[in-house]
């Protein structure tokens, strides 16, 4: 029977107890990781969120009743346990932070029983995580899941603390909102009170966060919930957490300086680790170049190599039409991969497929000065020589191409380079390489809409120095764009906003609204920018993503209390759901489905 808290207090948590507490009373309170009866002597780890203390039941009580409830306990029973704090004669266990002493108890109250659990509450769990996700509230009392969840929180205080210091406010906007369909999908919320309308839960605070800077708040920041309803990854949910910020009269260096301060002092107050100031920057265009991609992972070299000169006068077909189709030609060299077998060879062309490829084209220099490759057939000696050259490529080497549109070749070789470097182990957790990615494209086109597509928002400003080919080659344009990027993942993004109407307006026009569409979407924030705004810019941090690489973790499921899952769905909630019909009814709707199933 569960017995009551009454006029019992917790005085420590368990690895609160130390060797300085030895000959002293302790209450500490917590779950039974485990129980051994020895034979008159019981050993029993408590464990809270803190760690695991040992507790010890004497031989002198067998028979008490103290003694009878020791016997009773089992894994995941709540106990409060009351006793003197004892250091361990010899026994000293180095594997936890409580090792050197014990608790001999004087006293215990069973404050909860507990069945079986579904699997073992034990740190690096082999559970599958489906199971783990069905009972995460059993999943979320292991040590690891604990210590990410407490990381977590760690970094929000901080955050908090540091950003009002620098004189920021903390604002919270609205989560119901209306509909600004402008990069991923809205989840909807319908209105009961007007039927036939619909809220929209928030993308981000973007809009809110710019009209604050109108009302005169200055500097602004939150720890926002955002939803966006698009295709899960495993740095992807269907709601996450931004640290949302945006600040007044500033310029990129402001947003930059005080947000490297703030990574420099998250990074060493959580986990201990120098950030080096200032933290490198780079363009859009040499990361695309270097690396085929806007979030480069600077961990390790193998960067691309554009071969287009060298080649474009060569037979093959392959590399030929990809530069006549105004494409290029570019590789990687794979250092030391050159005996790594066909069958291997073979999955990352598939790899390359997956990303798009029509192939992946390939040299393996092998040790004893011969060469393995898929095209040489179709070159010269000479023109192989040429491009093993320009590849810097050596005895036992790998080079890998990709011919084809630019976008292309630098998503395959991109991707690829990460997908080796996982496979030759080259990503090392330990180290955090942070960049700086700036001056990015101000639009994207998009072949389905069949026009420019804001790449960061519409209100992003263009560089001023490109500001003239705003109307004759929109796709020219850069713009005041940031995204810190840590070890190959983005962590945060932001821009300096556009504050300018004449500006504002050549922005829809290339966007291809007409001003009247604007205004319909997003007139109250075009309207507070007729009465006075400040010239603003801002940023926002993946919490989830900073977390989880603080914690080196590879999803951030795991530093997340209650996550969804690829479906977007929750296996322990079994949300989303059926709702009442008279739910429905309220709502004014009717589900469509249904009736086809029907
Ligand atoms: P952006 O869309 O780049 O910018 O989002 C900012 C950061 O949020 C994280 N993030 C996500 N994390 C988990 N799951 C998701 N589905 C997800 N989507 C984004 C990323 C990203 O860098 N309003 C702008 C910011 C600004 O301009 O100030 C914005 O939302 O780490
Ligand atoms: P094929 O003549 O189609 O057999 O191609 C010869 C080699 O070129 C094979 O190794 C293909 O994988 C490779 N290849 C085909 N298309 C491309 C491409 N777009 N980029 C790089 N390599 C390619």
């Amino acid at each position: 029977m569960a017995e009551s808290m009454k006029g019992l207090k917790r005085s420590h948590r368990c690895t609160e107890v130390s060797s300085e507490l030895i000959g002293s009373e302790v209450t500490v309170m917590g779950w039974v990781q485990k129980s051994r009866n020895k034979g008159g002597i019981i050993f029993v780890d408590l464990r809270d969120r803190s760690g695991i203390l040992q507790i010890i039941f004497e031989e002198a009580n067998v028979g008490s009743e103290k003694y009878a409830k020791a016997e009773k306990l089992r894994s995941e029973f709540v106990i409060a346990v009351t006793g003197k704090v004892a250091g361990r004669a010899g026994a000293v266990n180095e594997n936890i932070a409580t090792g050197d002493i014990e608790i001999i108890a004087s006293d215990i109250r069973i404050l909860s029983e507990a069945e079986t659990p579904p699997f073992p509450i034990e740190e690096n769990s082999k559970t599958k995580e489906e199971l783990r996700l069905k009972y995460r509230y059993l999943d979320l009392r292991r040590p690891d899941l604990q210590k990410n969840i407490m990381l977590r929180s760690k970094v929000a205080t901080l955050t908090r603390a540091f950003l009002s210091e620098e004189g920021f406010l903390e604002i919270e906007t609205p989560t119901l909102c209306k509909s600004t369909p402008e990069g991923a999908r809205d989840y909807l919320v319908p209105s009961r009170v007007h039927p036939g309308t619909f809220y929209a839960l928030p993308q981000s605070p973007q809009i809110y966060k710019q009209l604050l800077m109108c009302s005169g708040y200055d500097r602004y920041f939150q720890i926002a919930r955002c939803y966006r309803d698009e295709d899960l990854r495993a740095d992807r949910q269907p709601e996450f957490t931004q640290i949302d910020m945006e600040l007044s009269f500033v310029d990129v260096d402001d947003v930059i300086d005080v947000n490297e301060r703030l990574l420099a002092k998250l990074f060493k107050e959580t986990i201990g680790v120098d950030v080096e100031l200032p933290i490198q920057r780079m363009t859009y265009k040499e990361a695309m170049e270097r690396f085929g991609s806007d979030k480069p992972d600077l961990r390790f070299g193998m960067e691309l190599k554009d071969i287009t000169d060298v080649v474009k006068d060569c037979e093959f077909v392959v590399f030929k039409g990809a530069i006549e189709n105004g494409g290029s030609v570019r590789g990687i060299n794979a250092k030391g991969q050159g005996a790594m077998p066909r069958k291997k060879i073979d999955a990352l062309v598939d790899f390359a497929k997956g990303y798009g490829a029509k192939g992946l084209a390939y040299i393996a220099l092998q040790e004893d000065g011969s060469v393995k490759s898929s095209f040489a057939k179709f070159m010269t000696e000479d023109e192989m020589n040429n491009i093993i050259a320009a590849m810097e490529g050596e005895a036992g080497d790998l080079l890998l191409f990709a011919a084809d549109k630019n976008k292309l070749v630098y998503d395959v070789l991109g991707a690829l380079r990460v997908e080796l470097a996982n496979q030759l182990g080259l990503l090392d957790k330990n180290e955090y390489r942070f960049v700086w990615i700036t001056e990015f494209p101000l639009l994207e086109w998009n072949e389905d809409l069949g026009r420019y597509q804001a790449m960061h928002h519409p209100f992003t400003m263009p560089m001023e120095e490109d500001l003239k080919y705003i109307e004759s080659d929109p796709g020219r344009v850069r713009a005041k764009a940031y995204d810190i990027v840590l070890n190959g993942n983005e962590i945060g993004g932001g821009s300096v906003r556009i504050h300018q109407n004449d500006i504002q307006e050549k922005m829809f026009k290339a966007l291809g609204f007409t001003m009247e569409k604007a205004y319909e979407q997003f007139g109250f924030l075009l309207n507070a920018f007729k009465y006075g705004v400040p010239p603003h810019a801002g940023l926002a941090y993946g919490l989830d993503r900073l977390t989880m690489l603080m914690a080196k973790e590879d999803s951030i499921r795991d530093v997340i209390a209650f996550p969804k899952i690829k479906d977007a769905s929750c296996l322990m909630s079994e949300a989303p759901n059926i709702v009442d019909e008279k739910q429905l009814e309220e709502l004014g709707i009717r589900i469509i489905a249904n009736e086809v199933e029907e």
